[in-house]
């Protein structure tokens, strides 16, 4: 039986405790299911999806009678069904988060049928230029902006391994993130190991660069130094208001935020940084990259996973690695398109979680298949992260 004979769904829980879905496709008695995640720094051009309960009903009504006697191994086809059964270019009526579960469940459904691994049978749906064997882990090691309740206006703070394991780029991180403790510990008071969303921890400092500081000195003290960089997402929208962004409790014009950036950078050699300025600003992510020049300007909330935003980033030169969300576009054929757009234009991929995580752990083989530049999962610790990372150590050691 290659054929959908069934299409289920049930709402979950995320990492958040917020409500989500799980979307369970059957072909006979072989079933694959996607648990969805969600954002809490959304971006404002991503599709949209719908509560938990909205999107159940959708999938249940309208997308499971439509989808019936489909081979799950026509990817392509199943996803314009998708789109076309919705017919809003956001995604709004049926929810793009009932979309996405749908397609990711028929692709996993689609590799069981063919008898290989998720990464295995990915590769034959898309053609795109890889980067590397083992994406570079990008570890969130501290938590600031929507994602924890502290004065740090940024939102990650991130560990990057230089190494070519997984093996070796994990014991890195969770080293780092271990004397991580002692050194916050040790700063601050007793009680301030809080974890965010992301499983960094949130410090109570006060200053945009002194996560940094705390960074390098743990590296430091490790003798580490030559094995990492350091990263951020400060995803400024979501501390822009017109015209202004607020730092370290000051109201500062976007070409201070350019002179902060430059300093830093200076300071402390900083690999990337993803959303620099507000989303639309597409100007001033490539004013960045003029000065980042060993480095990478990355969109997040800037790109969307969207093509159209996508080429209006490639034509202003506004950056050089893009973030990918399949749940921000809605269906997994027009995440390889934006992908392969991407590559094709020499820009980095790096496929990334949602900070409302299920404990599914699709991307890694979204990552690996395709050779992406890096995988964006949190820290190494709590269940929803670990699951993405593991998933890849499994997959690099078979
Ligand atoms: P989000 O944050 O999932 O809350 O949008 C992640 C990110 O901005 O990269
Ligand atoms: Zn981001």
């Amino acid at each position: 039986m290659s054929k959908i004979t069934q299409i289920d769904a049930h709402k979950i829980l995320d990492s958040r405790g917020n409500y989500t879905i799980k979307v369970m496709v059957s072909a006979g008695e072989v079933v694959a299911d996607f648990s969805v995640p969600a954002g809490a720094s959304v971006g404002t051009h991503e599709a949209i999806s719908r509560d938990a309960d909205s999107a159940v009903k959708a999938v249940k009504n309208e997308l499971a009678p439509a989808l019936k006697g489909y081979d799950p191994r026509d990817q392509r086809e199943i996803d314009q069904l998708l789109l076309k059964l919705d017919g809003t270019p956001d995604k709004s009526r049926l929810g793009a988060n009932a979309i996405l579960g749908v397609s990711v469940a028929c692709a996993k459904l689609a590799s069981r049928l063919e008898r290989m691994p998720v990464y295995q049978y990915l590769k034959t749906l898309a053609k795109i230029k890889p980067s590397r064997t083992i994406p570079y882990l990008f570890m969130n090691l501290i938590n600031g902006g929507k994602h924890a309740s502290s004065y740090i206006a940024f939102q990650e703070y991130m560990v990057v391994p230089v190494s070519e394991t997984v093996d070796e780029a994990l014991t890195i991180g969770t080293t780092i993130q271990k004397e991580l403790r002692k050194i916050i510990t040790e700063s601050y008071s007793p009680f301030s190991l809080n974890i965010g969303d992301e499983g960094g921890y949130v410090i109570e400092g006060r200053s945009v660069r002194e996560p940094l500081a705390m960074l390098q000195t743990t590296i430091a003290s490790l003798g580490l130094k030559d094995k990492v960089r350091l990263a951020m997402d400060t995803a400024a929208s979501s501390f822009y208001q017109d015209g202004f962004y607020e730092v370290d409790g000051k109201k500062i014009m976007p070409s201070e935020l350019l002179e902060l950036y430059k300093s830093l950078n200076h300071e402390f050699n900083i690999f990337s940084i993803e959303d620099p300025f507000y989303e639309e600003d597409f100007d001033g992510f490539r004013d960045l990259r003029g000065e980042l020049v060993n480095g990478y300007v990355v969109g997040d909330d800037l790109t969307v996973t969207n093509p159209q935003r996508l080429q209006e980033a490639i034509n202003k030169k506004s950056i050089n690695a893009i973030i990918i969300k399949m749940n921000q576009i809605g269906t997994l054929s027009e995440t390889f398109d934006v992908m392969k757009m991407a590559r094709d234009n020499d820009i980095e991929c790096i496929v990334s979680h949602r900070s409302g995580e299920t404990n599914d752990d699709f991307i890694a083989d979204l990552a690996y298949a395709f050779g992406v530049f890096g995988l964006k999962a949190g820290a190494p610790r709590r269940g929803e992260r670990i699951a993405k990372y593991n998933r890849l150590w499994e997959i690099a050691k078979s």
